[in-house]
């Protein structure tokens, strides 16, 4: 444990930006692929309207304030309630399937709270909000969902991590692995220390 806070202690950041957005194009569209696919494709069959596989379709129809996918709002989207049901529910998808793996429906979930953008390489004006906000251009950009930043250090060390709480001169951040940290400011670069003290004030 004394081990790896040392190694580390010399962390930093780079801001997220529209390369790690998640999108669904190329983050979203694998899942619906393997789990959905046969009810929800024109490739194979459309039911309950819903065809996963036209992109500028789910974009137009199925995204927006009060659809079934709502950017921003994971929480109040039915099209993440549904997988969250309880597989014997009716309203269950996948439909005669299992439920989707957690990591998955995070994964929905972190896209749908990052603004369900379509494609991040080549978003639509509405979507470019979204994609500017991921980018954590300025202190008023910095997405409030839980998402891995990097951090490094003085020596020019990085590594990814989840920022969890923090103090005026120390922050806490979690790891992939679960693992949390506590490191002081004076360790850090000072980009990451700055960003440190900007989520702390938030
Ligand atoms: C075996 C077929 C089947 C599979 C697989 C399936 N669905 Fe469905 N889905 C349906 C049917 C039938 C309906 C329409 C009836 C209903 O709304 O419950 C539907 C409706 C829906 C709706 C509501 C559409 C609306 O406009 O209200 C959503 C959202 C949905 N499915 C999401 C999914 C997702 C996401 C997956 C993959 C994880 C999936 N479904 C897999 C059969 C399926």
């Amino acid at each position: 444990m004394k081990f790896c806070l040392l190694a580390f202690s010399g962390l930093f950041i780079l801001s997220s930006n529209a390369e790690d957005m998640i999108d669904y194009r190329s983050d979203i569209l694998p899942i619906m692929k393997e789990h959905c696919w046969k009810c929800h494709s024109n490739e194979e069959n459309v039911k309950g309207s819903l065809a996963l596989d036209d992109l500028d379709e789910v974009r137009e129809s199925q995204i927006g304030t009060y659809n079934l996918i709502r950017p921003g709002n994971a929480e109040e989207s039915n099209f993440v309630e549904r997988l969250l049901l309880n597989s014997s529910d009716t309203d269950f998808m996948p439909r005669k399937a299992e439920k989707l793996p957690e990591k998955e429906i995070e994964k929905i979930r972190a896209w749908i709270d990052q603004g369900a953008v379509i494609d991040a390489k080549k978003p639509t004006e509405k979507e470019q909000v979204w994609v500017d906000k991921a980018g954590g251009g300025g202190a008023s950009a910095m997405p409030s969902l839980p998402e891995y930043l990097t951090w490094t250090n003085q020596a020019g060390k990085s590594i990814e991590a989840v920022f969890v709480s923090g103090t005026p001169d120390s922050v806490t951040i979690k790891m992939r692995n679960g693992k949390q940290f506590q490191i002081p400011l004076s360790s850090l670069d000072s980009e990451s220390a700055a960003l440190a003290s900007k989520l702390t004030k938030q």
